[in-house]
């Protein structure tokens, strides 16, 4: 009684100020006569004791969310954490910015990418059910609004989606093409080249090519197609790796005949080359078929994809906090393009693979870059200072870099949905 009637007050003093006075006053009356057997002399102050109590867990939930917790935070589904998500920098001025600059193929196509992870995440490859059915997602009533803005960027008519008389796989950013697979040049081990004119791998390509192919597996329910995605990644990383010496596991950017051949192990190279794998390998493990055969491959991808990230873990030296332009070579800035992607790559990892990417050495890893980007992003949305997308070895970082754009979308989105899935602790 006395601990019923003591631990009623913090929590029911505004609500139950009515019953108060009168529950105080039968339980004195009443006190001798009532009897645990006979319900009907009970005291009020007894019969209301679970209220009481579920008044206190109120009480403590409401309490918490309002002064411990992100207090916007809603955890109470995948669905509310979203929306209620506070991306701590502005993620739609930045969005304004991607969509404003993309003109290029691969711009258009990465852009995309980062809207749909953004906007529409149950309908991209980290999604909760992908594949429902087996089947691609429909776009049904709600148009997703990557889509709408892609739509008008491309065109139907021709053997590429895009005009484009430099590349081959940048084009594929944006969508299916035969082109690809019958009509570009083969590197000597058989990887799809990059370019055109010469059979040139860049690491650019393996975010541009594999999780296109692997997707398109999918809708078409061509396993062989996903094989094909693996197998390009493989032949890819054979030839681009590098597998001793202090940069072992990260990969160099250009390999091949021409004069933009690039040994240097440039950031945002390894970044497309990581969160490309990253794409494809959830792409073979939501789809049912695929990831009841291919598990081999799966587990390789996640072990390529680490090698990358403890390779910029490792030569991740620079006082700004960012990854250097080439990673590992001291006389590089650090840049937000390539740290944006790469810690895009290590929040996606912790969801799809927490056993491994859930622990701390990658996910305070991946929070203190986030949030070296994040203090360098202006009120308009830039992230900077950005590596030239156009020309990564100049000396002289731009102000508004369009793929920068998109792997800063990219980021926020993985962060919230490892945030979201329970991995990645709230945001305090
Ligand atoms: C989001 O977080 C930032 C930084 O922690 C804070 O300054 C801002 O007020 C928050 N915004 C909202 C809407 O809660």
């Amino acid at each position: 009684m006395a601990e019923v009637r003591q631990r009623k007050t913090p929590a029911a003093a505004t609500e139950k100020q009515e019953t108060d006075s009168s529950t105080t006053a039968d339980v004195q009356a009443a006190e001798p006569e009532w009897s645990w057997s006979d319900y009907g002399s009970w005291p009020l102050s007894v019969r209301w004791a679970p209220a009481y109590v579920a008044l206190i867990g109120v009480f403590i939930v409401v309490y918490y969310v309002t002064y411990v917790g992100d207090p916007g935070l809603d955890m109470s589904s995948t669905e509310s954490c979203i929306a209620t998500f506070n991306y701590t920098f502005r993620i739609n001025a930045a969005r304004h910015q991607a969509e404003q600059l993309s003109t290029h193929s691969w711009e258009l196509g990465t852009a995309g990418e980062a809207i749909e992870e953004l906007v529409d995440p149950q309908k991209t490859v980290f999604g909760r059910d992908p594949f429902p059915n087996d089947k691609i997602p429909s776009q049904g009533l709600h148009l997703d609004q990557a889509l709408i803005w892609l739509y008008q960027k491309i065109r139907t008519t021709d053997q590429t989606l895009f005009d484009d008389d430099f590349a081959v796989s940048d084009p594929a950013a944006l969508g299916a093409e035969e082109n690809l697979l019958n009509e570009a040049p083969r590197y000597i081990n058989g990887a799809i080249s990059h370019r055109s004119e010469v059979a040139e791998l860049w690491s650019d390509a393996v975010s541009m090519v594999p999780p296109f192919l692997a997707y398109y597996g999918v809708a078409m329910n061509d396993m062989n197609m996903i094989r094909t995605a693996f197998r390009q990644i493989q032949l890819y990383r054979d030839v681009l790796s590098i597998n001793r010496g202090p940069k072992k596991g990260l990969w160099k950017h250009i390999v091949g005949p021409s004069e933009l051949a690039d040994e240097g192990c440039w950031s945002t190279g390894n970044g497309w080359a990581a969160y490309g794998m990253v794409r494809t390998r959830a792409t073979i493990s939501a789809w049912r078929p695929s990831s009841e055969v291919m598990t081999e491959e799966v587990k390789k991808l996640d072990q390529w994809v680490g090698e990358i990230l403890d390779g910029a873990i490792e030569t991740d030296d620079d006082e700004s906090g960012l990854l250097r332009n080439y990673l590992g070579d001291d006389s590089w800035f650090g840049e937000t393009s390539g740290t944006s992607l790469l810690t895009a790559t290590a929040y996606r990892m912790a969801v799809l693979k927490p056993e491994v990417f859930g622990q701390q050495k990658y996910l305070s890893w991946a929070d203190h870059k986030r949030e070296a980007v994040i203090e360098r992003v202006d009120d308009d949305g830039f992230a900077k200072p950005a590596v030239d997308p156009l020309k990564h070895s100049s000396r002289k970082p731009t102000e508004s870099s369009p793929e920068g754009e998109s792997f800063l979308l990219m980021m926020g989105a993985a962060w919230r949905d490892c945030v979201c899935a329970g991995v990645c602790p709230p945001p305090a």
